[in-house]
């Protein structure tokens, strides 16, 4: 994927940049978006299996389709609160271009029958005006209650804490028992959905120094934005 243009330079623009334009310019200097391969990150799951999390790259566009349409009706339905049967052309598209809109999506792949498989899904964004990661994701039905999703998180609890956010973020349907008790287990706190009656939002607040972020390209990437701008925040 083609590299994201620097961030323009706002030094010496007269005054302190507003802090939502700050943080996200910080993240685009500090991620290198050339070089996606360096955010992979190898989790472990209840078992001991071996999971890898890294960054959508073009190449997964027909597997990552296939993962979608692989889901049961239920799995795509809680997902993305509508019955499709895949992803729309469009939303692909989209999910394929990282750090486009503030948004990022990853896989994580497994060794299935010899293969390596994308076995989950996560897409984030980064709100920068209110230093939010929102996130949504997804498990294939065949690996749900492995501790897939657990190890996720926390994967994504890296990259917030990371990229400066303050807190994590998510919506869910009032059915979706899995997502809700997942999200409470996980330490998150619930609030009603400020426009949708049928969703519950669940947040947390993310407070880890970067020299305590516990995956290593992530305690990384958080030790180089502090290293660019000191008074940076974890
Ligand atoms: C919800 C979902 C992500 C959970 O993934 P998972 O990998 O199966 O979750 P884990 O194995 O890590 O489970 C962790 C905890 O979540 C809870 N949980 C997960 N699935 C559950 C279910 N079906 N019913 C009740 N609790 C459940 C349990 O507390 C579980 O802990 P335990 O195994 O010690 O009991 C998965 O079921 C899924 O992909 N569903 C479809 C898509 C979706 O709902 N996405 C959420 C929208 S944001």
């Amino acid at each position: 994927m083609a590299a994201r243009p620097a961030p323009p330079d706002h030094r010496g623009a007269g005054g302190p940049l507003p802090r939502s334009l700050s943080l996200w310019a910080r993240v685009m200097s500090t991620l290198r978006l050339e070089d996606l391969k360096q955010y992979s990150d190898t989790l472990r799951i209840r078992h001991g299996e071996a999971l890898h999390v890294r960054f959508v790259e073009p190449r997964d566009s027909d597997e990552l389709q296939h993962y979608f349409r692989s889901l049961s009706a239920r799995s795509r339905y809680n997902r993305f609160f509508g019955a499709i049967s895949e992803l729309p052309q469009g939303l692909l598209r989209d999910f394929l271009q990282i750090g486009e809109r503030e948004r990022f999506s990853v896989v994580a792949t497994m060794m299935v029958d010899g293969f390596d498989t994308i076995v989950a899904e996560a897409r984030y964004a980064l709100h920068a005006e209110t230093a939010t990661l929102e996130f949504g994701l997804s498990v294939a039905d065949r690996w749900q209650g492995h501790g897939i999703a657990s190890a996720l998180l926390k994967n994504l609890e890296c990259r917030a804490a990371a990229l400066g956010a303050e807190h994590m973020r998510g919506d869910t349907l009032r059915s979706n028992e899995g997502m809700i008790s997942l999200a409470r287990k996980s330490g998150f706190a619930f609030v009603n959905h400020p426009d949708d009656w049928k969703l519950v939002r669940f947040d947390k607040e993310i407070s880890v120094a970067p020299k305590d972020i516990p995956c290593a390209s992530w305690r990384l990437v958080a030790l180089s934005r502090q290293a660019d701008s000191p008074s940076a925040s974890a």
